[in-house]
């Protein structure tokens, strides 16, 4: 939700040689890569020798880098930009960022929502500020610029702290003013950003992809910080002035990760790095005796043997990947397990103490609602385990404990091997648990993880026979909607199958429990309409089976296209499917590993038939970091 940039470099030396890089090539570099976060708007502010210069531009960041080569920026050595996603104000070139205010001399960026902006912007009115757009960014912007002009130090970190002050709501701010351009100046209470560590140059960013082209050293910042940022330096100070320490930690992955290597969209990328994806956040869990151990857990092993409850929170697909997990958890520890939107979970009273667990699952690490649900659990006294595939990121960072999935970065909006690798350390934590409560024996443990660890081999193996659904998404581009049916660990993947043509394909889909089909949904099916089902395994509980291909046989009787997912060698299903997508054998609650795929390629093969940007598709962003 919103990118921002900041970079400064030693520039020029006293020869006039330049040196290290351009702040405009860094900031678009920068701005590039994190536009997954939004794409409404972009723009960027520089320091040149005639004071702050900047550009923006409605749309895509193509849209500011032709506005750039048409009408270039001086050259210079600090700089802020910005990739947006539009919250108050719509996308249009006066509402984009950097907001610049003070006749030109100071510039801002802005991530996040202030709320108690209109007070502000009315103080600011008295004092005869005048605005030219709907933002609250603009009201920070003039906010900072006020107070920096009655500073007797005129000091653009103090300005930016006393500001800071008095703004509520979420937000990351970057500030460059033209008196001082020895210096960037970042803010951020509730809202993301992480500062990278160059030789002679320093960056800012929302995430490291921002400055991940340069350098691979990077400090994590608490919440309510300032830091001010130098060529060669950085300095953090909290919102009352006193010194505070950044976390330093090296970016494990590299800059060709975040490329689309070969493929037509980071989408399809992501959905083939699905085996590694599910084999790397497997890797290392286990001790020289082959017992499970989760090394970032850091909550004692008393606490967790005195848990009763467990809750997960998420948000999307997360809080899919957390439903499919309830069905393992509660099989293997019998740990009763809730799962809740994490934005509905603080606003319904729920029941939360010492002895709950709460389990917060996020890619980003920064999805505001999710963050929230964690804090309120907090303050009952819950304990909290993050999932979180995002190192330095707020989740993990406020969690009591984090274990991570090692997915890599994932670029494209809607979410895939994410997902796949939620479940996979969602799985771990519940067999960590069993294993230390005394739910499971040991070699039922062992057999269910030797079973996960088989699970890249299929997921590599669905993916080698992808053509005929591609084949079968495409030919279905002009289906006014597409229905999805499952039950047990069936039922969440069809959410997700559902959840995936909407995002992208912007077709009607909805999933469905099989079981809930004669309680109303089946006078939806009509002649031709397709719907997908995912079957259980025929070598898992019979009834969970027979039930289900029961469910194929009442849709294809009133008109339904069926599309059927099942596993290889199941006889019973023939019959009744139109079209029949094989998976390789696995376990019962494993399946979802294998299902998830053939629905992910089918709704990126479909929009891409439809000629949609199945990466950045409309109205969506990347990482939601409000609420
Ligand atoms: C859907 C999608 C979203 C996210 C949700 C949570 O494809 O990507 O539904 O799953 O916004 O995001 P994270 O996992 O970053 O907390």
């Amino acid at each position: 939700m919103c990118g921002i940039v900041g970079y400064i470099g030693l520039g020029h030396d006293s020869d006039g040689n330049s040196f290290n890089h351009s702040a405009y090539d860094v900031l678009l570099e920068g701005l590039r890569r994190q536009e997954y976060r939004g794409y409404d708007s972009a723009g960027v502010a520089v320091i040149g020798d005639s004071g702050v210069e900047y550009r923006k531009k409605a749309g895509k960041l193509i849209n500011l880098a032709n506005e750039v080569e048409a009408n270039p920026l001086p050259t210079s050595n600090i700089g802020i930009g910005h990739t947006r996603w539009a919250t108050h104000g719509g996308p249009t070139d006066a509402n984009a960022h950097p907001h610049v205010v003070d006749n030109g001399r100071l510039a801002v960026v802005h991530n996040g929502i202030i709320e108690n902006f209109a007070e502000i912007r009315s103080e600011l009115l008295e004092e005869g500020v005048e605005f030219i757009s709907e933002t609250d960014t603009e009201v920070a912007a003039n906010l900072i610029a006020s107070i920096y002009n009655k500073l007797d130090t005129k000091d653009l970190t103090e300005a930016v702290r006393v500001a800071s002050n008095r703004m509520e709501g979420a937000f990351t701010i970057l500030a460059i003013h033209e008196d001082a351009k020895d210096r960037v100046v970042a803010t951020r209470r509730n809202s993301p950003l992480v500062i990278g560590l160059g030789n002679n140059e320093n960056f800012l960013g929302s995430d490291v992809s921002g400055f991940i082209d340069y350098t691979k050293s990077a400090v994590e910042m608490g919440q309510d910080q300032i830091v001010t940022i130098t060529a060669t330096d950085y300095s953090i100070i909290d919102f009352d002035g006193n010194p505070a320490e950044g976390k330093p930690y090296t970016i494990e992955w590299d800059a060709a990760a975040a490329e689309k290597g070969g493929y037509p969209s980071f989408m399809e990328k992501e959905i083939h790095e699905q085996p590694a994806a599910v084999r790397d956040t497997l890797m290392g869990r286990f001790d020289e005796n082959g017992n499970l151990t989760l090394d970032e857990l850091k909550i004692d092993d008393s606490t967790l043997r005195s848990i009763d409850k467990i809750i997960v929170v998420a948000c999307g697909t997360a809080a899919y990947a957390g439903h499919v997990a309830r069905y393992a958890i509660e099989h293997w520890c019998r740990i009763p397990t809730e799962v809740e939107l994490a934005h509905e979970f603080r606003y319904r009273d729920p029941i939360v103490n010492e002895k709950t667990l709460v389990v917060s699952l996020s890619q980003s690490g920064e999805t505001m609602d999710t963050l929230m649900a964690v804090r309120h659990a907090q303050e009952q006294g819950a304990k909290v385990v993050s999932i979180c595939n995002t190192t330095g990121s707020t989740l993990p960072r406020e969690s009591d404990a984090a274990l991570y999935t090692h997915a890599g970065p994932e670029i494209a909006v809607a979410s895939t091997k994410a997902f796949l690798s939620q479940i996979a350390a969602a799985y771990l934590l519940g067999l960590y648990l069993a294993q230390l409560r005394g739910n499971m024996y040991k070699d039922e443990i062992q057999q269910v993880l030797s079973e996960l660890q088989a699970m890249p081999e299929k997921i590599q193996e669905l993916l080698d026979n992808e053509q005929q659904i591609k084949d079968l998404g495409a030919s279905m581009k002009d289906a006014p909607s597409v229905l999805f049916l499952g039950r047990h660990v069936g039922y969440p993947v069809a959410l997700e199958g559902a959840l995936k043509l909407k995002e992208i394909a912007y077709l009607h889909a909805e999933g469905f429990a099989a079981g809930e089909l004669k309680h109303g949904p089946i006078a939806l099916i009509e002649e031709g309409q397709p719907v997908f089902v995912i079957v259980p395994s025929p070598r898992g509980r019979d009834s969970l089976h027979s039930k289900v291909v029961s469910n194929i046989q009442e849709i294809r009787a009133r008109g339904a296209v069926t599309l059927v997912i099942a596993e290889e060698g199941d006889e019973a299903v023939k019959p009744y499917a139109d079209h029949l997508i094989t998976t390789p054998q696995c376990p019962t609650l494993l399946q979802p590993l294998l299902a998830t795929v053939p629905l992910q390629i089918f709704a990126c093969s479909l929009a891409g038939a439809k000629g949609l940007d199945v990466d950045q598709p409309r109205n969506l962003a990347k990482s939601v970091t409000v609420e």
